[in-house]
């Protein structure tokens, strides 16, 4: 029997996971229409792990007879300034994230629900990655913001991006 509190707390990160996906779509479609390319697929990309850890929590929510609760998504943003700032955008989101992902660790430390400790403890890890790389691709756009030729060297680079296997097993 899942504990209440931690089960709402759970339903709604699983819909801040699908607002991530939403938004990293959002960021994709925007790059697309700046004709950067490896921006795009690097965002589609990302979009599509988000997905992943959405799916996660929906599982184990599953498994441990909680209720899954899906909720209405915002529109994202869908403009930005440039490429630097639609970059960090991203990079903010995922800062929030992480606060979000960190009280729920605290939640389910305490009512002593052991099972969802384990599995926020993946969360933890795959956040501090994503904060890093977000951290580096915002720095590496503001310096080359002004050069094409720098940008275009970024979006090379992005386009090379591959889907990792993303670990669904139940943490
Ligand atoms: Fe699911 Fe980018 O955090």
């Amino acid at each position: 029997m899942m504990n209440a509190k931690v089960e709402q707390a759970l339903n709604e990160q699983i819909h801040a996971e699908f607002f991530s996906f939403y938004l990293y779509l959002s960021v994709a479609a925007f790059f697309t229409a700046q004709h950067l390319d490896g921006f795009s697929h690097w965002m589609r990309i990302q979009a599509q792990e988000e997905f992943a850890h959405a799916m996660k929590l929906f599982d184990y929510l599953n498994e441990r007879g909680g209720t899954v609760q899906l909720m209405a998504l915002d529109a994202p943003q869908r403009e930005w300034a440039s490429p630097s700032v639609a970059v960090e955008a991203v990079l903010e989101h995922e800062r929030f994230i992480s606060g979000r992902i960190n009280r729920l660790v605290d939640l389910a430390a305490a009512e002593n629900d052991h099972a969802t400790i384990v599995l926020m403890h993946w969360y933890v890890g795959e956040q501090v990655e994503e904060e890093a790389i977000a951290d580096t691709l915002f720095h590496q756009v503001k310096m080359v913001e002004d050069s094409p030729h720098g940008l275009l060297m970024i979006d090379r680079e992005l386009a090379g991006r591959a889907l990792p296997a993303v670990d669904t097993a139940e943490g």
